[in-house]
């Protein structure tokens, strides 16, 4: 019998992409095989987050009660951001944690799992070009890194800390990565960084001069690639030969992602984020009428020391301007390692709470209206996921999920569907008969 493998991930797309590392590498090397059931793993890892200090506290939690479940012998590693960032105190507060795997460590999983209390966590390790074994979670799309780490400094992030400066993978290793995936069937591919559009900054094998537009259009040449997503983006760097190329590529999906953080450029500038309110809604407008379609989504924080009401009533017009199709908001939360932890007027929890609650109400009112407006339209759906109660869903290419009536049979395949029920979260639909390869 072949040795199990439980792994719980936690984060953003680049740790389940990591995830998927982690678990390719130790299927062809170490023999493992995925199990879902705790109680019958011989190694049970947990990839982790650290970009707020919830998963923190979840993650000592989450240990202790492996500790419990666990089959005897069985070894438990923690990997990921907090794995970077703590390091060897993991183990002297868990000491039943066998060993600590950095989040840009994570092609030396092979080796630490065969040594007793092992911290492995340079920040400074360059693994662009590591050859990793192959593993997807979808058939139907792949997640491809384009970069490791990140050279801004935003203030209130932990990660450039935990993941380090930011090198290029090489677009030839990209191009072939895309292709093979494609040709084993993901349609559909996602091009991952902390920073996407600042890509080809630093290469650790050769100097070159290629942007991120210009891996945009190599990507795009592959025959088998039919769509093309990607996060995260930066607001700042969102020149215009982005955007008109992010407009005129029919397979880069109408849907981007721009953190605005807030929309007081006192505070972005606080957050050392390198641009204004009136760049960003700049972007947004020009994005908005080079594609009438596009769907943008945002990150905000709120309570970042000094918001002040007038600041928080910036981010609000921001999000009445832009009007976003999605909205992921959150508290600060003071980091270890980041500037902004120690800056004065740090913001009362009640205030912070009071404006999040505002921002989320307001959204949710808007969203009702931003999909209404759907009802009726005729999308081209590519379906990835079988759901409860007879349903199959996809997404449209601007990123909308639909869900329609059907089986097994839809999956994989681009069909026409019209909206029928509009929901905040996704559509309802019905398929038209014409389907499509
Ligand atoms: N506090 C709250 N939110 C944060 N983010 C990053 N750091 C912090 C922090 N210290 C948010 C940002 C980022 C998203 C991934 O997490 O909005 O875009
Ligand atoms: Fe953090 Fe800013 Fe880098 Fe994003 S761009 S990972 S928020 S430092």
């Amino acid at each position: 019998m072949g040795k199990k493998l439980y792994i719980e991930t936690l984060g953003c797309a680049m740790n389940v992409r990591d995830s998927e590392h982690i678990i390719a590498e130790l299927k062809e090397k170490e023999q493992f095989e995925l199990t879902d059931d705790l109680s019958k793993a011989d190694l049970i890892l947990i990839n982790t987050c650290s970009v707020r200090e919830k998963p923190v506290h979840k993650l000592f939690s989450e240990i202790g009660y492996f500790n419990k479940k666990k089959k005897t012998g069985a070894k438990i590693g923690v990997c990921g951001c907090t794995a970077s960032h703590l390091g060897d105190e993991i183990i002297k507060k868990a000491p039943y944690v066998s060993f600590v795997l950095g989040a840009r460590n994570v092609s030396k999983i092979t080796e630490v799992i065969h040594k007793e209390k092992a911290v492995e966590v340079d920040i400074d390790y360059d693994e662009s070009t590591y050859a990793f074994s192959d593993f997807r979670s979808s058939p139907y799309k792949a997640f491809i890194n384009i970069s490791i780490g990140c050279d801004k400094k935003c203030t209130f992030c932990i990660v450039p800390n935990t993941r380090g400066e930011e090198i290029s993978i090489p677009p030839e290793l990209v191009v072939q990565e895309a292709r093979r995936a494609a040709q084993n069937g993901a349609k559909e591919i996602f091009l991952l960084g902390q920073n996407v559009n600042n890509y080809g900054r630093r290469f650790s094998d050769r100097d070159r001069k290629i942007d991120f537009t210009d891996l945009l259009k190599m990507v795009s040449e592959i025959g088998e690639v039919k769509r093309i997503r990607f996060t995260s983006p930066h607001p700042l760097h969102m020149d215009d030969k982005f955007l008109e190329e992010f407009a005129n590529n029919p397979k880069i999906c109408k849907s981007m992602h721009m953190p605005l953080q807030s929309g007081s450029t006192k505070v972005l500038r606080d957050m050392k984020r390198g641009y204004t309110k009136e760049w960003f809604l700049d972007r947004a407008m020009k994005l908005r009428s080079l594609v009438p379609d596009v769907h943008i989504s945002t990150d905000i924080i709120v309570g970042f020391p000094g918001e002040s009401e007038e600041d928080f009533a910036d981010t609000i017009d921001v999000v009445e301007q832009v009007k976003f199709e999605q909205i992921f908001s959150f508290k600060y939360s003071p980091r270890p390692l980041t500037p902004a932890q120690n800056y004065p007027n740090q913001v009362p929890d009640e205030i912070a709470s009071k404006r999040l609650s505002f921002l989320q109400d307001l959204h949710l009112s808007m969203l009702d209206a931003i999909s209404q407006k759907e009802m009726g339209k005729v999308y081209e759906v590519y379906f990835e996921e079988l759901k409860p109660g007879g349903y199959v869903a996809g997404r449209t290419d601007n990123n909308w999920i639909v869900k329609v009536k059907g089986s097994e049979e839809l999956l994989g395949r681009f069909v026409d569907v019209k909206i029928t029920k509009p929901g905040r979260l996704s559509l309802e639909g019905e398929v038209l008969v014409n389907e499509k390869v």
